[in-house]
């Protein structure tokens, strides 16, 4: 059983465990690579349950207390108030947890169901990289869920459908309850970033998804102090057998320095979570009156075509947004120029507002064409909407807006 379970969300972020004799108030980093053993009975049961024993550790790359706690704090927030067990394991990086949840699901010869607009490098894993080992990724509108479970019934090879929602860059989001039903049924897994939403405001496994993976170095860790990721699940197999033995033979384990940190970002995720989303319906509101911009995409506003399907399976609109100036690369150029307050960069989820022009830095090796089918136009801005005071976010941007 989790011992984060049955507390209140807000509860759960800031209550830390007793996990020494010496009941450090504020549990200690376990900066050891390796632990003896009690006795030779404490390691035989650790190496048999495969890293299953809570309270035995033996080497850090098996199981680390620091890291093991602040997973299952995690893992408590993604299941708080649904009936089930669950289990979660830290990773180096968003990327590790992902790579290593598609690996514990796929194998050669199977096929992944996802869409087109998947943050990059989760896009590179699963049609370049695994396509050298013999899992293919097929493409589909994960929005059309007849054509998903058409496509899934008439290709048996498919195992795994692959979700972000939301997602980069126009905060396009995916019905979770329907896609999971459809996987249940026809017997296929689902994994869900979770990146944008975090635990606070979407909880995928209520909907029957599988698998929640996450870039714990955004909105979890909230401060941008580590690079960290998480695979969260309810079958313990899947995290014990499946996800362990990658995380031990690839060995990209989170170190308890950034587990730490992890968990101090954790601590105020609610309260940030609010604010994050208050600046940004503030900011998006602002945006849809100004001349030069020709879209906002914020789920918080009626005009998202995904507003409703939001309301409906997330408990806010996040901390994101998107918006499109009409004087295309010139203008959105000008724009990140005319930024003077808010910082410029690529990254998300962190205390304060980042601003980044896609098309002239991240994608400005993406061909045009294939950077339009997934919405990143030339005047396209993303925004990590921060906890400053208001006033400030808007005058940075209405400057920076007369300057185009
Ligand atoms: C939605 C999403 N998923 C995964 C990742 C990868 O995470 P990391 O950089 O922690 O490896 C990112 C990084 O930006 C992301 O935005």
């Amino acid at each position: 059983m989790n011992k984060f379970s049955k507390k209140g969300f807000h509860s759960i972020c800031v209550k830390d465990p007793l996990i020494d004799g010496l009941s450090s108030h504020i549990p200690p980093i376990y900066a050891t690579s390796t632990f003896a053993y009690d006795n030779l009975e404490a390691a035989f049961d650790f190496f048999k349950s495969g890293g299953k024993t809570e309270g035995v550790y033996t080497y850090s790359r098996l199981g680390n207390p620091t890291t093991r706690f602040v997973a299952e704090k995690i893992a408590a927030l993604e299941a708080y108030n649904i009936d089930i067990n669950v289990f979660g394991m830290l990773f180096s990086s968003g990327m590790a947890a992902i790579s290593a949840a598609v690996l514990a699901t796929v194998k050669a010869g199977d096929k992944v169901l996802t869409q087109g607009n998947l943050y990059g490098t989760t896009n590179e894993l699963l049609v370049s990289f695994l396509k050298d080992y013999g899992i293919e990724t097929v493409y589909a509108d994960l929005k059309d869920l007849n054509y998903v479970e058409d496509v899934i019934i008439n290709d048996e090879k498919i195992k795994l459908i692959y979700i972000e929602t939301p997602a980069n860059p126009t905060l396009a989001c995916c019905d979770l309850d329907g896609l999971a039903a459809i996987a249940q049924n026809l017997g296929v897994k689902t994994i869900v970033d979770n990146t944008f939403a975090s635990p606070y405001v979407q909880q995928p496994l209520k909907f029957g998804i599988d698998f929640v993976v996450h870039s714990s170095t955004k909105f979890l860790n909230g401060h941008g102090t580590a690079t960290t990721g998480i695979v969260i699940a309810k079958n313990e197999d899947e995290i014990y057998k499946r996800v362990y033995s990658i995380q031990k033979i690839l060995g990209a384990v989170c170190s308890p320095f950034d587990a730490f940190l992890l968990n101090n970002g954790v601590k105020t995720l609610p309260l940030r979570m609010e604010q994050h989303q208050k600046n940004a319906m503030a900011l998006a509101q602002f945006l849809t009156q100004q001349d030069a911009v020709e879209k906002v995409n914020y789920l918080g506003l009626e005009t998202h075509e995904d507003h409703l399907l939001a309301k409906e399976q997330m408990h806010g609109f996040t901390g994101m947004l998107s918006f499109e100036l009409k004087g295309g690369m010139e203008a959105g150029m000008r724009f990140m120029r005319g930024i003077k307050f808010c910082t410029l960069t690529a990254t998300l989820g962190t205390a304060d507002t980042l601003v980044t022009h896609s098309a002239s830095t991240s994608h400005v090796n993406v061909p045009k064409e294939q950077r339009l089918q997934y919405g990143i136009t030339d005047g396209l801005i993303r925004c990590s909407v921060g906890l400053e005071n208001i006033e400030d976010i808007l005058e940075d941007f209405d400057a920076a807006l007369k300057g185009i």
